[in-house]
């Protein structure tokens, strides 16, 4: 992928001297056309391989054409508009089969032709259900009833300046996504009229966005990675929320195993959105093991009870490896050896990052497993510390006491010596 621009500028560069006459001479037979429409400005260079002369009088969409993965893959002007790219007169390079722009409606149907089939996309190993699926899509729906305000093809993917995902410039590129298709779901207005919220927004507010958008981090979920990439369509409420479970296994294996999954799906409660939101996701807060099960059971139920158990237990591990942690510290200061220590306690916070996947489950013995395993690597860690900084306490106790004998000692002999010393 990274050595397909280069060819592409070099190639144009090829082309860039005998352009020039063919773009003046272009403008003026434009020109020359009675009753000829005022041609877009004619630039100097524009002819490429792929736009034919149809560049010479749009320059515009010949430079977006010329960066596209399509220009570089033999795809025309005139695959997808028709008439003729070695002519100059306006009579003659839009006529025969020229199509002019394509009516939104015919986008599909248009990107289709050469996507659905499978002969020409096998060389390139591409899949051809995008239109397919697209059909399946709330946006294909609509469509096909008349809805031209939702997304076709070219608004996620351009019609001049078309990329494949993996490219960082593309509008499918997985940190883009958010805003392509934001473009129109952050549309306060046009998704408020019709009932919809503004996905767009809330996502941009959840721990996803920042994971992908500040951090980087392409584990993070886009737009489509919850809502299928051509599907755009939640099925349905019991379906989308199992997209969680793609990358959120150990929390997802908990819960459906857990007494909730039946219980809530007899409620008709989607099984992780729910209590998380759906686009708004927020960072983990574990507090919400006590205060979040009120949102649906009785402040004083059993469940809210269990509640808050789970999140004393997690308190109090917390607590535990805080204190130990504190006194490897101190022992650093000492200094006495303590890599084993910080290994151990990193244990411990491994089985309590643990304990809130498990809490899914809802079930006490379970959490407790990781919880109270935390705690007590914790204070095993805090009694040997202690236990070593008592012995080199009483160490110290006997060096002085060691010290203090040796002093009194040479007192006395010097004394002793002093004496005899004055009585010879
Ligand atoms: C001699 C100049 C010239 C050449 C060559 C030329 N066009 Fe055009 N084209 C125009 C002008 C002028 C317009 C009308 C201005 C406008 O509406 O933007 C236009 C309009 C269009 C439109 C929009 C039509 C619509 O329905 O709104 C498309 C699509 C188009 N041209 C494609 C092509 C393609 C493809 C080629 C090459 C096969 C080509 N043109 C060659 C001058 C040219
Ligand atoms: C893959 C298909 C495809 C190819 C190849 C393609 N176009 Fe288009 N073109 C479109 C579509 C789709 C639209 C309508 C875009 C829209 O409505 O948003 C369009 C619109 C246009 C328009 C009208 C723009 C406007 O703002 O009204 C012009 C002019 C045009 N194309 C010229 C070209 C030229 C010149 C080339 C070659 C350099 C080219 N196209 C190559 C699909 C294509
Ligand atoms: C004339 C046939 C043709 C038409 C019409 C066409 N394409 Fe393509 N498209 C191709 C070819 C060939 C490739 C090159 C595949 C590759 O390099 O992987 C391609 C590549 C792509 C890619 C990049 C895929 C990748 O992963 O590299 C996207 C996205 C794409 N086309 C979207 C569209 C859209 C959207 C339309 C309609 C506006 C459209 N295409 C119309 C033939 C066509
Ligand atoms: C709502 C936005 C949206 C619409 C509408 C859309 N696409 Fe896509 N398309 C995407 C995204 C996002 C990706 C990238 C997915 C990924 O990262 O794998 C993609 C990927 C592709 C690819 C590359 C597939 C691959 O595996 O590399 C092709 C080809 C494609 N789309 C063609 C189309 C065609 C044809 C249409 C119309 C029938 C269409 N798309 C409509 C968003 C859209
Ligand atoms: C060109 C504008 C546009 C773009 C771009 C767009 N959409 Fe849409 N989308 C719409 C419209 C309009 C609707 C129909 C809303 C309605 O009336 O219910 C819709 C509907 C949807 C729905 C169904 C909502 C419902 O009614 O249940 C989902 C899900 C969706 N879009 C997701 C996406 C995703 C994901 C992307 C990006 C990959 C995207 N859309 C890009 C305009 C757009
Ligand atoms: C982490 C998963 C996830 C991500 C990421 C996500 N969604 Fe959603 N989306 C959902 C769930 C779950 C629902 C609710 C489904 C239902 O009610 O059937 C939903 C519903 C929607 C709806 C319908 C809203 C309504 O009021 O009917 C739209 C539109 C939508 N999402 C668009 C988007 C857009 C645009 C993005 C990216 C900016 C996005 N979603 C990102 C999971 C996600
Ligand atoms: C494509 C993968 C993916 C999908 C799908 C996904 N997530 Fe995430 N989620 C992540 C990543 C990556 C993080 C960043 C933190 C991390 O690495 O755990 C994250 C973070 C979170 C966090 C905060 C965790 C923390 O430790 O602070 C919660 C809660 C969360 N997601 C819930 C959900 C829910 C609910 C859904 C479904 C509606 C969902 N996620 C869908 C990948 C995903
Ligand atoms: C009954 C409410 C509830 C349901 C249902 C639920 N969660 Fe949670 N989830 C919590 C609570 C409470 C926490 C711990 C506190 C917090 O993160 O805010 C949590 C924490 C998380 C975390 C971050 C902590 C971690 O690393 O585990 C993720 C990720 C997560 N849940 C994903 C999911 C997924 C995926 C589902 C669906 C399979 C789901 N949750 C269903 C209540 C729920
Ligand atoms: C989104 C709503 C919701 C939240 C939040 C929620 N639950 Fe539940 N829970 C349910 C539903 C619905 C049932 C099934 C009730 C039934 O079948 O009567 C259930 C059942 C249970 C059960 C098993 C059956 C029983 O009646 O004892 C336990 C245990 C439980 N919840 C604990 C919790 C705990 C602990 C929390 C907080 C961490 C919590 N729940 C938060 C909706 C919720």
């Amino acid at each position: 992928m990274s050595a397909r621009p280069i060819v592409r500028r070099s190639a144009s560069r090829l082309h860039r001297h005998a352009a020039v006459a063919l773009g003046l001479l272009a403008a003026a037979a434009a020109w020359a056309q009675p009753g000829a429409r005022p041609a877009p400005t004619p630039q100097p260079g524009a002819l490429s391989p792929s736009a034919g002369r149809c560049g010479v009088c749009h320059p515009a969409e010949r430079v977006k054409f010329d960066a596209s993965q399509h220009a570089h893959e033999g795809v025309r002007c005139t695959s997808c508009h028709g008439g003729d790219d070695r002519s100059l007169t306006i009579e003659l390079a839009h006529g025969g089969n020229f199509r002019g722009r394509t009516a939104r409606k015919d986008i599909p149907a248009l990107c289709a032709s050469c996507h659905s089939d499978e002969k020409m996309m096998r060389a390139y190993n591409l899949p051809v259900d995008q239109y397919a699926v697209y059909q399946t899509s709330v946006h294909g729906q609509r469509l096909k009833r008349g809805d031209t305000a939702v997304a076709v093809c070219s608004d996620c993917h351009g019609a001049h300046d078309i990329l494949g995902p993996g490219d960082p410039a593309s509008r499918t590129f997985a940190p883009n996504i958010p805003a392509t298709c934001g473009a129109c779901h952050g549309d306060t207005t046009l998704m408020r009229r019709r009932g919809v919220k503004d996905a767009y927004r809330e996502y941009l507010s959840s721990i996803h966005a920042r994971e992908l958008l500040d951090r980087g981090n392409l584990r993070a979920p886009t737009c489509v990675s919850c809502h299928g990439v051509h599907g755009a369509a939640p099925p349905a409420v019991g379906d989308v929320d199992k997209v969680c479970g793609q990358c959120h296994t150990a929390e997802r294996r908990y819960f459906a195993a857990s007494a909730h999954i039946e219980g809530m799906r007899r409620a008709g409660l989607p099984e992780c959105s729910s209590c998380h939101g759906d686009h708004a996701i927020q960072a983990a807060q574990p507090e919400r093991l006590a205060t979040s099960c009120a949102q649906c059971h009785a402040a004083d139920s059993d469940q809210a009870a269990l509640g808050a158990k789970l999140w004393t237990e997690y308190r109090a591990a917390a607590a535990e490896i805080e204190k130990a942690d504190s006194l490897i510290t101190r022992a650093d200061a000492i200094p006495i050896q303590t890599d084993d220590y910080r290994a151990r306690i990193e244990q411990a916070r491994t089985y309590l990052r643990e304990a809130l996947p498990a809490a899914h489950s809802v079930d006490p013995v379970i959490v407790g497993g990781f919880t109270l395993r935390a705690r007590s690597v914790g204070s095993e860690v805090e009694s040997e510390i202690y236990g070593k900084l008592g012995n080199l306490r009483t160490r110290k106790f006997v060096l002085i006491l060691f010290w203090f004998y040796v002093l009194v000692t040479l007192a006395i002999l010097r004394r002793l010596r002093y004496r005899t010393a004055k009585a010879h």
